[in-house]
């Protein structure tokens, strides 16, 4: 191995550690609500091009289940709501994308 090979090697070692970790392909995040459960995708959000450091840690721990949020507190531009406001994501506030995150399921 020359020494670029060596140097390729680890770069692509340490991009597998941290994508093991992250929220990403096949990994999703559930809140059950009484209307019905949204479900987050890590995958639909790096696609989109959004940074690890834009959600961790200022709007999210990176732990399953640590935050709780209320429907107002979105809707007033906290948690999801800091992008999904209709400027950079589509806004939490029409009532035709309430089922983008709540499924009926
Ligand atoms: C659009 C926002 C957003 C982005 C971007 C994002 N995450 Fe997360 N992440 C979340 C949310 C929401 C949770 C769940 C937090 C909760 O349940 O309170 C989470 C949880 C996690 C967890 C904990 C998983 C567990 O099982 O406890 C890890 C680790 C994590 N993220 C890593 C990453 C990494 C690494 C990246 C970049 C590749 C990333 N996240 C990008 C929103 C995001
Ligand atoms: C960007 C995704 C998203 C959109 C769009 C969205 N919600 Fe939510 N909603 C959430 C999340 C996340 C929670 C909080 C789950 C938790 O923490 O238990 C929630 C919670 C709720 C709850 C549970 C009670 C409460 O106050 O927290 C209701 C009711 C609700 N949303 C109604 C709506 C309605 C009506 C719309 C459309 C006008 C809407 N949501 C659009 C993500 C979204
Ligand atoms: C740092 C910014 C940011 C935060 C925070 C964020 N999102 Fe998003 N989200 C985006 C962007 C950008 C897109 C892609 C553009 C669009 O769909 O309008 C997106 C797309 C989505 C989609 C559509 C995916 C698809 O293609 O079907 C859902 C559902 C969604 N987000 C749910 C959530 C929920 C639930 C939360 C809170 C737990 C959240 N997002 C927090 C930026 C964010």
């Amino acid at each position: 191995m020359n020494r670029l090979t060596v140097i390729m090697v680890m770069l692509a070692g340490g991009m597998f550690v941290s994508n093991a970790q992250a929220i990403q392909p096949g990994k999703t995040v559930t809140w059950e609500t009484p209307m019905g459960k949204v479900v987050f995708d890590g995958k639909n959000h790096m696609d989109a091009g959004v940074k690890c450091l834009e959600c961790h840690s200022k709007i999210f721990k990176m732990k399953k289940g640590s935050t709780v949020m209320k429907m107002a507190d979105i809707t007033a531009g906290k948690y999801c709501g800091k992008c999904h406001n209709g400027t950079r994501a589509f806004s939490v506030k029409d009532p035709d994308n309430c089922n983008i995150c709540h499924s009926k399921k």
